[in-house]
């Protein structure tokens, strides 16, 4: 049987079925967190087809691979070495130096955290500002908004990564620079939004403090020529990020500064242990017990064979509000693709469209479409409260995500409206009916720490790279993001009225803008 045949047979099947027997599947766990994958079109024959398309695709192979520094990035002839960043005794002499561009950058962390590192005119630093954009930014901000509460109490933290001039203007108000040090954060140091915003810092600063400037500068880049040339002759302090690290898995590196230059000082050293610990849990399950291949199989069965175009990240944490934007970035740039590295095109579905939000946020709002909509989403709640001392609170946040993983599933038929509620008019009882039949995982942590955030980035990040493989894509490059590049640059200077273009709406659009 085919998982075509498998997914048709269970289709065929009342979901309230397939659930009954499903409600004997044990979870799994690993590391801080346990996920449960009752409430899925799933059975143990079509499981089993699915470890069999593990096994065929070979994905413990590919995480060997991935821990033995092969060239997993293959277009750009790489090694993908993230794990190493987290890594507290690599082995090869490769991942050593990866490491090692981490205890740089927390060397300098603590100098400027405990003022042994100070700004031009002697006083110590008060404020980080993170200049960065795409991977260079959303992993220190969701770190940095995940622990606010752990963010030292004399230093404030901002950051800028969009084009617009407000977003500097904002992060810059009220701030001395004498006492504002920059971090600016960009792979290549060829970013056009980040050099811009890097650009009008330096001039600030500049204006502030004079001649050096750059003290108030540490730029994090695999491209330490441009970043010297940046610096005109002047002395600024370069951290390496390695180019084994793609910008969205760099969450872990030396960019991160200035979450551990402003976060307490257990904070980046928790939350790259756990990561650390998924690492050797991905690397050593058997695909049965494996989360990352559970997961990136269910990606698959989802996504390219029930042929579901989106999933709903419903994060019951306040810390994890920004995890949704995070994850757009890691599985969308990664696998929203459709050719392979051999120039052939996917046959099937890849990666599917990731959005979603904050529970219980998101229930007074979007969750409205999740239930009654037409559209059917695959949800994925994330239970794990940041703080566990207001039982209060948690067992209401808890109960919401709970109850809305069931209505989800087992929606609510007329005749169940009708037996609550006899009185209601036809009409009315007609719009409260749930469709149900909505599969949904259920992640679950006691409490949200640095550690537990750590090992939740890290199975991602190997559930993205295991699922790439499934579609036989390359998840570590991104040619999709370059084509709107190089024609924003052309259209700079129709903007400016210095050119015409020959796309007859463009050209209507920018004469309506110029005047
Ligand atoms: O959006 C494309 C991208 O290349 C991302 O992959 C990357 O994280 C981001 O731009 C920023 O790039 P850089 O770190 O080189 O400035």
């Amino acid at each position: 049987m085919t998982l075509t045949d498998h997914a048709e047979r269970l289709r065929a099947l009342p979901f309230r079925t397939i659930l009954s027997i499903r409600a004997a599947t044990k979870p799994l766990s690993a590391a801080g967190w346990t996920v449960d994958l009752s409430r899925h079109y799933l059975d143990t024959d079509a499981t089993a087809a699915l470890f069999a398309l593990a096994e065929r695709h070979d994905l413990k192979g590919a995480l060997a691979s991935l821990f033995d520094g092969e060239k997993v990035n293959t277009s750009e002839d790489r090694a993908a070495l993230h794990w190493a960043l987290r890594a507290a005794h690599p082995e090869t002499e490769e991942a050593q130096q990866v490491r090692q561009s981490v205890l740089a950058a927390e060397t300098l962390a603590q100098e400027i955290a405990w003022a042994t590192r100070k700004g031009a005119s002697g006083e110590r630093f008060d404020t980080i500002v993170h200049i960065g954009i795409g991977g260079s930014d959303f992993g220190p901000r969701l770190i940095a908004d995940a622990f606010e509460d752990k963010r030292r109490d004399d230093i404030d933290l901002r950051y800028c990564a969009n084009l617009d001039p407000l977003d500097l203007d904002l992060a810059l108000s009220g701030l001395d620079p004498a006492r504002t040090f920059v971090v600016g954060v960009s792979k290549s140091f060829g970013t056009e939004e980040t050099l811009y915003n890097l650009g009008r810092a330096r001039d600030w600063v500049r204006a502030g403090v004079g001649k050096d400037w750059a003290k108030h500068f540490a730029l994090v880049t695999a491209n330490p020529a441009r970043a010297t040339d940046w610096l005109d002759g002047a002395e600024g302090l370069l951290l390496d990020l390695p180019e084994s690290i793609g910008g969205r898995f760099s969450i872990w590196s030396a960019g991160s500064l200035a979450c551990s230059i402003a976060l307490q000082s257990d904070v980046m050293e928790d939350f790259r242990a756990g990561a650390e610990a998924m690492d050797k849990h991905v690397e050593r399950a058997d695909i049965a017990d494996n989360l990352a291949i559970r997961l990136a199989l269910l990606d698959y069965w989802n996504a390219s064979v029930l042929g579901f175009g989106a999933r709903a990240l419903l994060a019951y944490s306040r810390r994890l509000r920004l995890l949704p934007a995070y994850l757009q970035q890691l599985e969308m740039e990664s696998n929203g693709k459709s050719v392979r590295p051999d120039g052939h095109a996917v046959s099937e579905a890849t990666a599917p469209l990731l959005w979603g939000g904050e529970g219980t946020i998101g229930q007074h709002s979007y969750h409205q479409w999740l239930h009654q909509s037409p559209s059917m989403v695959p949800a994925e709640f994330i239970i794990a409260p940041g703080a566990t001392d207001e039982l209060d609170g948690v067992t209401g946040l808890t109960a919401h995500a709970l109850a809305q993983a069931e209505v989800l599933a087992n929606g609510r038929s007329l005749a169940d409206v009708q037996a609550d509620e006899p009185h209601l008019p036809l009409e009315i009882a007609a719009q409260k009916v749930h469709a149900g039949g909505r599969p949904s995982t259920i992640m679950h942590a006691p409490r949200l720490t640095p550690y537990r955030l750590g090992s939740l980035i890290a199975l991602f990040e190997h559930r993205t790279y295991l699922a790439g493989k499934l579609w036989g894509l390359n998840s570590f490059d991104q040619w999709g993001v370059e084509r709107g590049k190089t024609m924003a640059g052309k259209l700079k200077p129709a903007l400016r009225g210095e050119r015409q273009v020959s796309d007859a709406i463009t050209a209507k659009l920018i004469a309506q803008i110029r005047s």
